[in-house]
């Protein structure tokens, strides 16, 4: 995949949807509330699931909000160039998405009571959403084959520079008590169990009804269907309907109709020596 992009010190952005300024405004300038609940994730992690839980988590079940005001809007990306704009209109507690490394993450978070939520996924199955994604963002250019697309994540060529890089930085947080940790793989297998402990970190008290109501409306099938939240919204040359859908299929483990032995066995190698000094393991398939 490839686009025009432009490097913020060191990693990776996209001409027109970022600008140095829009990045240097989130890093020197925002003003983080204290009540602030940020989604952080690497993209392809689930992040558009994470504002979908927090939205509902917000509203108390409610789903009216996520049927009439589209994701972006909800819970605006803080890195683009829109956002100073969006910023104006969010109402408190505020959901801001980011997919900014920790290293470029808001200054003035670090001296808040702010939270963050932070989603990781299995790199294999990032690949190949990515690899998708690839083919219906119109500013981006197809990969030519799926090799590259493991390659821009193994170089850290893709959007937003690389994924071990991503993980390891944020995961200086994991003992701070203002960052809950949670992976896709958790969301999936345990989607009621991950909205409780999301509700306990954010301090929400939710009656039973209202946490079904957060589980049945994130739900991918509830998500397709909704406007709102399933990308349908955006203009056709910003995403090619008619080449993909975002809810593609929502599932752990894709990869394994993807990488050959080969690819995966090379792609192994890396996530060892890479991710060695994190002492952490996941679990995933
Ligand atoms: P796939 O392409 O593997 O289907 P992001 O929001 O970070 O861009 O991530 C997009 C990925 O999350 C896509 O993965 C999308 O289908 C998946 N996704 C979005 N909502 C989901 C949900 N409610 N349940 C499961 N997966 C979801």
């Amino acid at each position: 995949m490839s686009f025009d992009h432009f490097d913020y010190k060191g990693v990776r952005f996209i001409q027109k949807v970022h600008s140095e300024k829009s990045i240097s405004y989130v890093e020197n300038e925002l003003k983080v509330l204290d009540d602030d609940i940020f989604n952080v994730t690497y993209p392809k992690s689930g992040t558009n699931w994470m504002i979908e839980i927090l939205s509902l988590i917000k509203h108390n079940g409610d789903a009216t909000i996520c049927q009439s005001i589209p994701s972006k809007e909800r819970a605006p990306w803080q890195e683009i160039v829109e956002f100073q704009e969006q910023e104006a209109n969010l109402t408190q507690p505020r959901i801001i998405t980011s997919h900014l490394p920790h290293q470029l993450f808001a200054k003035s978070f670090f001296k808040s009571k702010a939270k963050i939520i932070y989603t990781m996924r299995n790199p294999k199955d990032i690949i190949v959403s990515l690899f998708y994604f690839a083919k219906i963002v119109c500013i981006f250019k197809e990969y030519e084959s799926f090799q590259q697309a493991i390659e821009d994540i193994v170089k850290g060529n893709a959007l937003y520079g690389s994924w071990f890089d991503h993980v390891k930085g944020w995961m200086q947080m994991k003992d701070d008590s203002r960052f809950f940790f949670i992976t896709y793989e958790e969301l999936l297998k345990d989607p009621r169990g991950s909205v409780v402990k999301l509700c306990k970190f954010l301090g929400k008290q939710l009656d039973d009804s209202q946490i079904d109501s957060v589980v049945k409306h994130s739900s991918f099938s509830s998500m397709k269907e909704n406007k709102m939240s399933n990308w349908t919204h955006a203009a056709s040359d910003m995403l090619d309907h008619s080449k993909g859908t975002f809810l593609r299929k929502g599932v752990s483990g894709d990869w394994k109709n993807h990488f050959t032995v080969a690819q995966s066995e090379y792609f192994d190698k890396i996530y060892e020596e890479k991710m060695k000094d994190l002492n952490m393991s996941f679990s995933w398939e």
